[in-house]
C-alpha cells in the first residue's frame, strides 16, 4: 500500500501531515519517483512542526533530484505557516488549507478529502482523464476541465470522497492509461462512454503543443584541493534556492567556448544545454554575488545538487578518471 494511505473503511485517521507532504510530492512526479523522497522526508521530519524547523538548505537537498523546486521553497513556508498561524495543526476545510502558501487548488481539494473526508471536487491529470473517457468530453484541454469538473462534483460520494479520488487516481495509473488502456479489465467499463464508442485511446484532447525555445548556459568546473566551487542558485527563479556550479545566465546564444562535457535538459518551459567548462580560482570573482563554498569532490553525492548538475559533474568525474 502507498505510504501515506490507510487502508479503506480503517478505524485510523489519517495523518494530514503526510497526506499533505505525498500530494505535494506528487505533483508533475509519479508514485515511483515519490516513494524514496516520502520515506526520507517523515523519517528525518516526522511533524510539520519537525519540517518547519528544519534549515532551508537540509530542504533543499534533501528535494534534490525531484524537481520543480519552487514546490520545495513553498513546502517550507507551507510548514512554518501551519505551525504559526495555526498551532502545528492543518486547516481541516478545503479554504482554509488553500490560505496557506503553495497550496493550490489540487492540494487543497486532495488534502481536504483524503485527510479530512471533505467532499471536495479533486482533479489531477488521471482524474481528468478517466473522466473525459467515461463522460465521452471530447473538448480540448484545458477547456475540457469545466465539463470534467461538472461531471464529477455530482458523483463524488460525500462519505467516501478520499477513496473516491484515490480510485480514480489508480484507475488512471494503473487501467485508463494515456495510451493503450486496459478497458478488457475496467471495472468501470459497463458504462463508460469512450469504450462504446472507440475513442478511448485519443481521449482527452490535448491543445496542440507550443515548441519549446532552446538555451543555452555555462557552468565552471573551478577545483583546487580535491574541491569544487559550488554556489546557491538565487532564492527566486530556475533552481532557485539549489546549491549548483558556479556560471552566467542562460541565455538563447550559443556559448562560445566548446566545453568539455555538455548535458541536455528538459524544463517545462524550455530545453537547456549546458556546458561545462574549467574555470580557474579567479572565475570565481563571476559570481562574487552568490554565495558559495568549496565542496568536497569526494563527497558531492551529499550536496543535494539538482539533477541537472548531478549529471554534469558525473561526466566530468568520468572524464576525469
Ligand atoms: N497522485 C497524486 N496523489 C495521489 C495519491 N494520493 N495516490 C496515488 N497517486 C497520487
Amino acid at each position: 500500500m502507498l505510504p501515506w494511505r490507510i487502508a479503506p473503511n480503517s478505524d485510523e485517521t489519517p495523518d494530514p501531515y503526510r497526506i499533505w507532504l505525498a500530494e505535494v510530492m506528487l505533483q508533475q512526479t509519479t508514485v515511483a519517483a515519490v516513494a524514496g523522497y516520502f520515506a526520507r522526508f517523515t523519517e528525518r521530519w516526522p511533524t510539520v512542526a519537525d519540517l518547519a524547523a528544519a534549515a532551508d538548505a537540509d530542504v533543499m537537498a534533501a528535494w534534490a533530484g525531484l524537481g520543480y523546486y519552487a514546490r520545495a521553497r513553498n513546502l517550507l513556508a507551507c510548514a512554518r505557516a501551519v505551525v504559526a498561524q495555526h498551532g502545528g495543526r492543518f486547516p481541516d476545510s478545503e479554504a482554509g488549507l488553500r490560505a496557506l502558501p503553495g497550496i493550490g487548488d489540487y492540494t487543497a481539494a486532495s488534502v481536504a478529502a483524503i485527510a479530512f473526508g471533505r467532499a471536495a471536487v479533486v482533479i489531477d491529470a488521471n482524474i481528468e482523464r478517466v473522466i473525459a473517457r467515461h463522460r465521452l468530453i471530447d473538448t480540448p484541454l484545458p477547456a475540457a476541465k469545466r465539463d470534467i469538473r461538472a461531471a464529477l462534483a455530482p458523483i463524488v460520494p460525500p462519505d467516501r470522497p478520499g477513496d473516491f479520488a484515490q480510485a480514480l487516481m489508480d484507475l488512471g495509473a494503473t487501467i485508463c492509461t494515456p495510451r493503450g488502456p486496459a478497458c478488457a479489465i475496467c471495472p468501470i467499463m459497463a458504462d463508460c462512454r469512450a469504450r462504446a464508442s472507440g475513442d478511448a485511446d485519443r481521449l482527452p484532447v490535448k491543445p496542440p503543443k507550443k515548441a519549446k525555445p532552446h538555451r543555452h548556459g555555462i557552468a565552471h568546473w573551478i577545483e583546487r584541493d580535491g574541491r569544487i566551487w559550488l554556489v546557491r542558485r538565487p532564492g527566486k527563479g530556475m533552481l532557485g534556492g539549489m546549491r549548483a556550479l558556479p556560471g552566467g545566465a542562460w541565455t538563447d546564444a550559443r556559448p562560445a567556448e566548446s566545453g568539455i562535457v555538455h548535458v541536455d535538459h528538459g524544463f517545462t518551459h524550455f530545453d537547456l544545454t549546458l556546458t561545462l567548462v574549467r574555470g580557474d580560482a579567479s572565475t570565481e570573482s563571476l559570481d562574487a554575488a552568490a554565495e558559495g563554498e568549496w565542496w568536497s569532490i569526494s563527497d558531492l553525492d551529499a550536496a543535494g545538487l539538482p539533477t541537472l548538475y548531478r549529471k554534469l559533474v558525473e561526466r566530468m568525474l568520468e572524464r576525469l578518471e
